[in-house]
């Protein structure tokens, strides 16, 4: 990694109301998980995915999520960009009725998780992206890709394959796209080599990219990819994270390693590391379980 080609800046989106809370199976409280809303907020974040509007019978947790947006909306409306995920035409209509900034519209490239996840056909998704599209008027709209480099139930994914669904979601009117690596065993390698035809393919489009860290490597394939002019990450409080129709997905990769990482090499996000720990710190004292390299050392973190 050279000095002079790293960018001046990278944006993080906060994922742990939705992707983090979504891991944990004991319920959390309505007060924590605003509580926690509110301690990310003022970090100085930009974006946060703040919810997902899905079955309550496959994810219980994701349950209050009309009132989780509408406190969101209450506090932090206008300051801060929120995001909910949705998996189907259903979930976009209750999720319009409360107001967010954009809804992401999720799908996996994989067919075998794309059913174990939605109980739909890839195709069959992007149909129902495509009804969404007619339904979404001024609120953005974005695709979450996932499995888009590996699958738990078909090993690796075609690069093709991840072109085809994002040429369609862009041809239908997605306003952003994001690229998961959803269950973290990505490396570098293999993780480049989908995002260099990627870039062939959409030349300098603002991709999202959100790398789950279940084998150690989030920060070194975000490294590989800032490389590539990826500068836009998906990242969760404390570490929290994972699918649960992805068997073996470990949790995100953690906002404070990655905050802390980014501070070292020089390259500004925005966001106020001290306050990030202290948000991973109450969600210890809430029983939550927080897993990031920093919250474990607190070895004190100075720029090299
Ligand atoms: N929000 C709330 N309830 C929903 C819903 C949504 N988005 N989509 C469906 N439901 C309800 C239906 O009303 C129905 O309720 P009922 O049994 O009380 O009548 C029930 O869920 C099943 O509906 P059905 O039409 O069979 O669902 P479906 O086949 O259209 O969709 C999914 C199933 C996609 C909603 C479900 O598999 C799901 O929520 N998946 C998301 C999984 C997830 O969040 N993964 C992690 C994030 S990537
Ligand atoms: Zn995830």
């Amino acid at each position: 990694m050279k000095e002079k080609q790293l960018p001046s800046r990278v944006i993080l989106r906060e994922v742990c109301p939705r992707d983090g809370f979504q891991s944990v199976q004991k319920p959390i409280p309505m007060g924590d998980k605003c509580a926690l809303i509110d301690g990310m907020a003022a970090t100085g974040i930009t974006t946060m995915e703040v919810t997902s509007f899905v079955s309550p019978k496959a994810v219980p947790q994701m349950a209050d999520a009309p009132d989780v947006l509408d406190y969101f909306n209450s506090r932090w409306k206008g300051r801060i960009h929120s995001v909910v995920l949705v998996p189907n035409v259903k979930g976009a209509e209750l999720a319009l009725a409360h107001n967010p900034d954009a809804l992401a519209f999720v799908l996996s490239v994989s067919e075998s998780h794309n059913k174990a996840n939605t109980r739909r056909t890839v195709e069959e998704s992007l149909k129902e992206f495509e009804t969404v599209a007619s339904l979404v008027g001024n609120v953005a709209l974005g695709l979450d890709v996932a499995t888009a480099f590996q699958c738990p139930f078909e090993g690796a994914i075609a690069p093709e394959a991840v072109v085809r669904v994002v040429e369609r979601a862009l041809e239908i009117g997605a306003n952003a796209i994001t690229l998961a690596d959803t269950i973290g065993t990505c490396d570098p390698l293999n993780l480049t080599k989908t995002l260099e035809i990627v870039r062939r393919e959409f030349g300098d489009y603002p991709f999202y990219l959100h790398l789950h860290d279940t084998h150690g490597m989030a920060i070194v394939n975000s490294a590989a990819a800032m490389e590539l002019g990826f500068t836009r990450f998906e990242t969760a409080a404390g570490g929290l994270g994972g699918c649960p129709f992805a068997p073996g997905a470990a949790g995100n990769v953690a906002t404070e390693d990655m905050v802390n990482f980014f501070n070292k090499i020089g390259v500004e996000t925005g966001i106020d590391l001290e306050k990030v720990l202290g948000v991973a710190d109450s969600m210890k004292a809430m029983g939550l379980p927080v897993n990031s390299h920093l919250a474990a050392s607190r070895v004190p973190c100075t720029k090299a």
